[in-house]
């Protein structure tokens, strides 16, 4: 059993073309829950996620190219039109958000932190389920206009959009990393 877990982990990888079907009511639930096991510190549960799907997904287009009409009027109908498609490039989204709270021992980037390791265990509880995932944020994270759009607080954080659905064609080859490089002894 733990040597599965680490073989789906060290084989994890993004998924930057995804098609239908996103993952059943049942096997988001798992993925819910192990995105709910992420490290928390004093337990305030700092985060919470939005379900993009279906139709959403052309409205959340529209919510993309109204902030970058924002930022330029002159936009082209061909640029418009690639934020309208941005969010069709999967059949769901899960917007992670991390509704920090202002506590005397946990500082909101800790809370930020935790809110993206929900993330991460969500992209692997998918991978798990034979389904795909990709993490991206980009300017539209950070935009007025968006995160107005989604309800988002002036206090919490976008953390960012889970891109969720079926791998389209073979998965990317996985990188080969050197342990060494990264992990060093200290004393
Ligand atoms: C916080 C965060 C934001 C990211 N935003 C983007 C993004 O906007 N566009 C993108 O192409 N990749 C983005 N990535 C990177 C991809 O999700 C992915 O990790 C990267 O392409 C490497 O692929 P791998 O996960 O298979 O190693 C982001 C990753 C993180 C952690």
């Amino acid at each position: 059993m733990s040597s599965e877990v680490i073989e789906l982990m060290c084989k994890r990888v993004s998924c930057p073309r995804l098609e239908s079907p996103a993952p059943s009511s049942d096997i988001l639930d798992k993925v819910f829950q192990a995105g709910l096991r992420a490290p928390d510190h004093m337990l305030l549960r700092p985060w919470r996620y939005l379900i993009v799907q279906g139709d959403a997904r052309g409205r959340l287009g529209e919510l993309f190219c109204d902030a970058a009409i924002s930022d330029s009027t002159d936009l082209t109908e061909a640029q418009r039109e690639k934020y309208r498609a941005m969010p069709l490039r999967a059949p769901m989204l899960i917007i992670g958000i991390a509704e920090n709270q202002v506590h005397k021992k946990v500082p909101v980037e800790e809370q930020i932190v935790s809110c993206g390791v929900g993330m991460g265990y969500m992209l692997l509880a998918l991978q798990s389920e034979g389904f795909g995932g990709m993490w991206r944020t980009g300017p539209m994270a950070k935009h007025s206009v968006v995160k107005q759009g989604l309800g988002v607080q002036s206090h919490e954080t976008l953390v960012g959009f889970l891109y969720v659905g079926t791998p389209k064609g073979e998965l990317k080859p996985l990188p080969e990393l050197k342990t060494s490089n990264f992990f060093h002894e200290w004393n």
